[in-house]
């Protein structure tokens, strides 16, 4: 019979939910998706949102992959709340909304699994030394707290010392370097935004792609304050509300960038081309009601692949690629790159 039901519905989630999940806290909502053929997969979600505070530690159900404990005034994370039954399995944790100021070092330990965590909109001001260490964390949200700014240079473990009381920056390296077994990082979602960061955060390490600073109360962006993040293809640095300059050579490390996102940093004083120096595979750049005047034409040649800027509502220039003619003695077609805009005087 049960072999014939999921013949009948193979593709479908199974729907018995909410009182079949063993072990299912009553002010959570559990559910269990199956996929596949056959349900041959199934991940159970358990959604505690809001369920109040005094709640956690929450008993969830073995084989938990997706747990969401955000709004919940929840304002510490002890080494034993993260470490029942259940929690061994998770892939993705929501603490998101909670007042968290405290996250004791071994809090995540257990969390071998987990891919993502949220914290963001919390109190945390630093972490403890270790407290990722041997996960294989991918994104981390750590936006609208109040980390301030941090010296990542410890991520480099060449004949460093691992301080053992030590802010978020320490925190992450030792993750690198403290690792028992032997882990690499695996962060390359990281969102900072949102906090009390003064400079840019020296990311040693870690093999970020997507890197999110919006918001912080970065003044200057300094000469190579990139240099060690290469891998990072989207990097949003907008609504910067003390920036007022940018570095010649701040993104010189940025090889493999696509996509810049420089938008609403309303104080910054002027770009001189040699800020977008080294940029060799962008192809967004957005500096939306950033620049006042025209945006220079010769910052196009730091930038060879830059597909469009984007210079504020409605005004944006790309660039289109025109086959020019065959050139006998070459051998191929020269290429005309043709620059359009949607105004007039955008671009000197
Ligand atoms: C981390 O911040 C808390 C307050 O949020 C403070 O009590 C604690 O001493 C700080 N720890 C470190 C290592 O700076
Ligand atoms: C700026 O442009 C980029 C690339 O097109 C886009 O991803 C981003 O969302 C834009 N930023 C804002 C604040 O709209």
């Amino acid at each position: 019979m049960v072999g014939f039901l999921s013949l009948m519905l193979p593709l479908l989630p199974a729907l018995g939910i909410a009182g079949e999940v063993k072990n299912c806290h009553p002010r959570c909502h559990c559910e269990v998706e199956s996929y596949g053929l056959f349900d041959s997969f199934s991940l159970t979600k358990v959604d505690c949102r809001g369920v109040g505070s005094g709640t956690a530690p929450v008993p969830i159900p073995l084989d938990t992959s997706h747990l969401d404990l955000s709004g919940n005034s929840i304002s510490s994370i002890t080494d034993s709340m993260l470490s029942g039954p259940g929690y061994t399995t998770l892939v993705s944790l929501d603490l998101s909304n909670n007042h968290i100021a405290q996250v004791s070092a071994k809090a995540f330990s257990k969390l071998r699994y987990l891919e993502t965590l949220d914290l963001s909109h919390n109190d945390l001001e630093n972490l403890s030394g270790g407290s990722f260490s041997g996960l294989r964390l991918t994104d981390v949200d750590l936006s609208d707290n109040m980390f301030q700014d941090f010296n990542l240079d410890l991520f480099n473990t060449r004949g460093q010392e691992t301080p053992i009381s030590v802010d978020l920056s320490n925190n992450l390296l030792s993750t690198v370097s403290r690792n028992p077994q032997g882990h690499a990082l695996h962060i390359n979602s990281l969102i900072l935004a949102g906090n009390k960061f003064r400079v840019v955060p020296e990311l040693t390490g870690v093999p970020l792609q997507y890197l999110n600073l919006d918001g912080n109360p970065i003044r200057s962006i300094e000469e190579g304050a990139f240099d060690e993040m290469k891998d990072l293809i989207y990097l949003s640095l907008s609504s910067l509300p003390e920036l007022t300059s940018i570095q010649p050579g701040s993104f010189r490390g940025l090889r493999n960038l696509q996509i810049l996102d420089l938008s609403h940093n309303t104080r910054l004083a002027g770009l001189s081309p040699d800020v977008f120096d080294g940029l060799t595979s962008l192809q967004e750049l957005n500096l939306s009601n950033s620049i006042a005047g025209p945006f220079p034409v010769a910052a196009f040649d730091h930038m060879p692949t830059l597909k469009s800027v984007i210079l504020g509502p409605n005004m944006r220039c790309w660039k289109t690629h025109k086959q020019g003619q065959f050139h006998r003695q070459i051998g191929q077609a020269k290429a005309n790159d043709i620059l359009t805009c949607d105004v007039e005087g955008l671009i000197s």
